[in-house]
């Protein structure tokens, strides 16, 4: 099965997709990082645009995040990346080279995929899609950095906004404990998934 978490920064998308996917033993995709390593690239090669290098670079996701063989999960999450990973993301072209990659990885077993567009772009069928929101208060804090120019700017874009699909169940995390929300998502996966709690 393949379950859709989509939110905005700080709403708890990867600590909670990482745990339900352990709970469902299926696979854990982060999309966010693959925008990440694009925004690294370009950072780091600005002779190219970040559409070419998102055709040509080669992504590794797992334990470690990897761009043609280098580690970069350390590099990846700097506040200066995730800043252009924003600025990136707004690239249909960009966008259309990672779904595609996404769209193949998810083509074979069970999956909890986290991102932005997931359940209204990448993988419409979806077996469940989640909505995480939080206030932008605990938000920030969570993140220990302020989110708001991203969250305008990836909600705001012209071409796969960061939107709640319109079958998704949205779940606001403010006043919930991690545990609370893999618990309501883990309970409706066995719902969706027939009632049966094999993913
Ligand atoms: O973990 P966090 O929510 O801070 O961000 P992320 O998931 O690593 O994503 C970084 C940036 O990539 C986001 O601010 C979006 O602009 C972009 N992104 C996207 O456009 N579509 C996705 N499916 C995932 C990320």
């Amino acid at each position: 099965m393949i379950v859709a978490v989509d939110g905005p920064a700080g709403a708890g998308k990867s600590s909670v997709s990482r745990l339900v996917a352990a709970r469902l033993q299926a696979r854990y995709l982060d999309s966010g990082a693959m925008y990440r390593c694009v925004a690294l690239a370009s950072l780091e090669d600005p002779d190219h645009t970040p559409a070419e290098l998102a055709a040509s670079i080669q992504i590794e996701l797992g334990s470690r995040v990897r761009i043609d063989g280098r580690d970069v999960s350390a590099a990846i999450r700097r506040a200066e990346v995730s800043a252009r990973a924003s600025e990136v993301a707004t690239d249909p072209d960009v966008r259309a080279a990672l779904v595609a990659q996404q769209r193949e990885l998810l083509a074979t077993g069970d999956w909890v995929a986290e991102g932005r567009d997931i359940g209204t772009v990448v993988a419409p069928h979806a077996d469940l899609k989640i909505f995480l929101t939080g206030s932008p208060a605990e938000r920030a804090r969570r993140r220990g950095e302020p989110v708001n120019e991203r969250d305008v700017r990836d909600r705001t874009r012209v071409h796969s906004p960061l939107q709640a699909a319109p079958d998704a169940t949205v779940i606001d995390t403010t006043d919930l404990s991690l545990e609370q929300v893999v618990e309501r998502v883990v309970e409706l996966a066995a719902t969706a998934n027939g009632g049966s709690q094999d993913a």
